[in-house]
């Protein structure tokens, strides 16, 4: 038995240190070291004492090494294909973070279950094989090979793959496993490091893909081990309000591919539905038209979306006004009301301001500043904005609009939705040739209020 040696990890970052400090001196942070116990020859031998040895690896020249397209696993869901770069790259490590309930462990069953010609270990340390079993049954599958386990100890865990040789892992949650090479709890640091190492090390040297479950804490970061970011290839998070159905996989880290892709899906009774058009869901489609509704035209990721943005502005009854913003940056939603205030007059400062994004998407975009404003000055006055409009712009400081990028796939986003007209920076509009839209280029925040309202 190895000699027990302890270690200080900070809480936040991850970070290692021999003895305890009060500031982490690389993420800065005050107060995050805390003890663990760690045995230091585990760590460097990882590969051995968890079983398994395919080889010395070799150098090798880079022009000998091949990379086929074949790497890539089709998932048969194209927002999942969409999100990872185009497939999933045989022997890489995504680690797919969110908060509880929002549906990790069913888009894993789901994807485990429709995968139909490739052999699928799911292990869940969470749920027993009764209740995935049911869970399946509601989902609905067709034959196929999907294997479950209930299993929490990584050394077991690698035992069993190397008697099942599966072609994709599958592992709910990473925050449950527990190496036995540790005498730390499941769900400490070095436990997750510890766990994850042992898996990243069995998927590079199988090439067996596996994808690893982890939660989220309240403030929106992986729990405890940013550690884990480093060392997986892939980080996704799926996001969403917990009320909406709609489901948001974002990526945040690829070593195989872009990093601003988003899948969306819509959680349903039998699982996980994907949204190919997401536009014609994000509007609302009323019949009549309602003040302080404005239409974005945004672009998420690489796909252009057509989003509703909702304002409610209101006489504030106590002297001290609320701003509310959802699915929106508040200080960004702050800076607009200032602008507004100082440039255009309007007198918001006395007013509630709430702010909404229809189907409870978080816009990042810049492009829906313009809709955002039009939507709080439609509120203002009480007049609603015609149904076959929509903004795309950004707003700067001194009330300028300012040009997006990609206006072009915006504008036939648009054209396609059936709007007729569009309101965007008069840079970007002297590049637009032969648009069936009507394009209306604006320079500053009173024209479109002039145009729009008086
Ligand atoms: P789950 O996948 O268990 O979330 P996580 O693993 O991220 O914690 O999802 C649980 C939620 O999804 C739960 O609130 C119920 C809902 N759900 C449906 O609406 N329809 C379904 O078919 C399934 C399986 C779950
Ligand atoms: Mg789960």
């Amino acid at each position: 038995m190895a000699k027990t040696k302890t270690a200080y990890f900070c809480r936040n970052c991850g970070a290692q240190s021999s003895k305890w400090i009060g500031k982490c001196p690389s993420c800065s942070e005050w107060n995050t070291f805390d003890e663990e116990i760690i045995q230091k020859s585990n760590t460097a031998s990882t590969a051995t004492s968890a079983g398994f040895q395919k080889g010395k690896s070799k150098p090798q020249h880079i022009a000998e090494i091949n990379s086929n397209k074949e790497d890539r696993i089709d998932l048969h869901t194209s927002e999942l294909n969409r999100v990872l770069g185009g497939g999933l790259v045989t022997g890489s490590v995504i680690l797919i973070g969110g908060e509880p309930g929002i549906g990790k462990s069913t888009l894993m069953l789901q994807l485990a279950l429709r995968l139909q010609s490739k052999k699928i270990l799911y292990i869940s340390g969470e749920e027993s094989n009764k209740q995935i079993k049911m869970r399946a049954d509601r989902l609905g599958y067709n034959k196929n090979l999907c294997y479950i386990l209930s299993e929490t100890n990584t050394q077991n865990i690698i035992q069993e793959l190397e008697e099942l040789k599966p072609d994709l892992l599958i592992i709910d949650s990473i925050q449950t496993l527990h190496s036995s090479l540790l005498e730390s709890t499941a769900g400490s640091i070095s436990q997750i490091r510890q766990s994850a190492s042992e898996l990243q090390h069995y998927a590079k040297m199988t090439n067996v893909p596996v994808f690893l479950v982890g939660h989220i804490t309240k403030d929106g970061s992986l729990a405890g081990p940013k550690v884990l970011e480093h060392m997986v290839d892939t980080v996704l998070q799926f996001e969403g309000e917990q009320n909406h159905g709609y489901r948001i996989l974002r990526t945040i880290k690829n070593r195989y591919g872009s990093t601003s892709e988003i899948g969306i899906f819509e959680m349903q009774d039998k699982g996980l539905r994907e949204v190919k058009n997401p536009s014609e869901i994000l509007l609302s489609h009323k019949e009549d038209e309602l003040s302080g509704i404005a239409i974005a035209a945004t672009i998420e990721g690489m796909r252009p979306m057509l989003i509703e943005t909702q304002a409610l502005v209101s006489p504030s009854p106590y002297g001290h006004p609320q701003r509310t913003a959802t699915g929106f940056d508040a200080k960004r939603m702050g800076m607009l009301l200032a602008v507004l205030e100082k440039k255009g007059g309007f007198k918001l400062g006395v007013k509630d301001v709430f702010l909404n994004m229809a189907g409870g998407i978080k816009v990042d975009d810049p492009a829906i500043d313009l809709a955002v404003v039009c939507a709080i000055l439609s509120s203002y006055e009480d007049i609603p904005i015609e149904k076959n409009t929509c903004f795309s712009a950004e707003v700067g400081l001194s009330g300028e609009i300012r040009p997006v990028n990609r206006i072009e796939q915006r504008i036939s986003e648009a054209e396609k939705l059936g709007f007729e007209n569009i309101y965007i920076s008069k840079h970007n509009s002297k590049v637009i040739k032969n648009a069936k839209i009507k394009i209306i280029g604006v320079k500053r925040i009173e024209e479109v209020f002039e145009d729009l309202f008086q």
